[in-house]
């Protein structure tokens, strides 16, 4: 009776605290509705076939870099785009420490982005992967490891267990880069599975360290429907250490020009505020404090007190800026040599 009654509390509480953020939410938009839209209402995004691609942002960082994921929330905003954020709390493992991807940033604006990508397949997958596995199969595949923070509410060191299993004849394993650009139709295959593989590898994937590395290039690769659509690359400028370590060099203002002249998409890695950021802030998103990139979306003069995207304009046609012919010649070169590459997933 006691808990019946805890239960209900919570519920009750819980029903109180999202008509809180319900009603928070309304106001701010019909606050800024009135306030800034008295003319045209604000448009409402349209995403598929015949509107500029969107994109899903999964954007994760460990404990203390809440100012660093809103730093690059802000350079890759866009009203067409969702936006997972994630901060581990504990992170006590270096190796989790090395996955946030909030030591990323882009070099491209999200028009840029959206603009780019409409010129080449929407099945796309970008991954980079391989099926060469070298040190990582006795030191990350075969080793059977089980993480506390997947079983209990506080994470602990990763167990290790002393036995070791055999690579698996099932399926091939592929490994590569975890930083990756999926398509919706092989995101859908992974979460509805309506095929064990997604499934099976979940499991599997379970007891390896650095899964992120792992799961879906081997997914992809094994799956016929999807091996296809692989594009080897991950659109991202790093520069490493001779011989490499773990993660790539701090990027610097030395690192610019070749870093734009690079085409890639994002750069990585940057220390917390370098003045490198400051400049791609500058130079190629046109941004500055604490706003967010401006785009075709926004419209209201530009000025020191006036945000130019407190007013939206429509949200479905995008603006290319000065970096997009770099950008768009690198995807398509990346695009067409898979597709003449038939070592795709081998
Ligand atoms: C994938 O490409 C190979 C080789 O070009 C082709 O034989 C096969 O039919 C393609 N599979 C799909 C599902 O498109
Ligand atoms: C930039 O990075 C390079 C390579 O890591 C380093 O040698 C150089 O001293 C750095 N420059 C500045 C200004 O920090």
């Amino acid at each position: 009776m006691k808990a019946d009654k805890k239960w209900v509390f919570t519920l009750f509480f819980t029903a109180f605290i999202s008509i809180i953020i319900f009603i928070t939410s309304i106001y701010n938009f019909s606050s800024s509705y009135t306030l800034t839209n008295s003319h045209k209402p604000i448009s409402t995004v349209h995403r598929g076939t015949g509107y500029p691609p969107a994109f899903a942002y999964y954007i994760s960082g460990s404990r203390g870099d809440g100012d660093r994921i809103f730093r690059l929330l802000l350079a890759v905003y866009h009203p067409r785009n969702r936006y997972l954020l994630h901060i581990g709390t504990e992170g006590s493992d270096d190796e989790r420490m090395s996955l946030s991807f909030a030591l990323d940033y882009p070099l491209v604006t999200q028009d840029d982005m959206s603009h780019a990508f409409s010129s080449i397949s929407r099945d796309a997958n970008f991954i980079d992967h391989t099926s060469d596995l070298g040190w990582k199969e006795g030191q990350r595949i075969t080793p059977i490891v089980v993480d506390p923070g997947i079983y209990l509410a506080r994470r602990a060191q990763i167990f290790r267990a002393t036995e070791k299993r055999p690579l698996p004849n099932a399926f091939k394993v592929f490994t590569g880069s975890p930083w990756v650009i999926l398509s919706r139709s092989f995101l859908e295959y992974c979460i509805f599975a309506w095929d064990n593989l997604p499934r099976t590898l979940l499991m599997y994937v379970n007891n390896v360290i650095l899964a992120e590395e792992v799961y879906f290039h081997t997914v992809i690769c094994n799956s016929p429907d999807f091996k296809n659509t692989t594009v080897n690359a991950d659109l991202r400028y790093m520069v490493w250490d001779d011989p490499p370590k773990m993660e790539p060099l701090f990027l610097n203002k030395s690192n610019y020009d070749e870093m734009v002249e690079s085409g890639a998409a994002f750069a990585r890695q940057f220390a917390k505020n370098d003045p490198v950021l400051d400049m791609v802030d500058s130079k190629i998103l046109k941004r500055s404090g604490n706003r967010v990139a401006p785009g075709a979306w926004c419209t209201a003069r530009r000025s020191w007190f006036v945000d130019p995207c407190s007013q939206w304009d429509d949200v479905n046609v995008v603006r290319p800026g000065n970096q997009v012919k770099k950008f768009e010649e690198s995807l398509k070169s990346v695009v067409d040599d898979s597709r003449v590459d038939l070592n795709q997933c081998s």
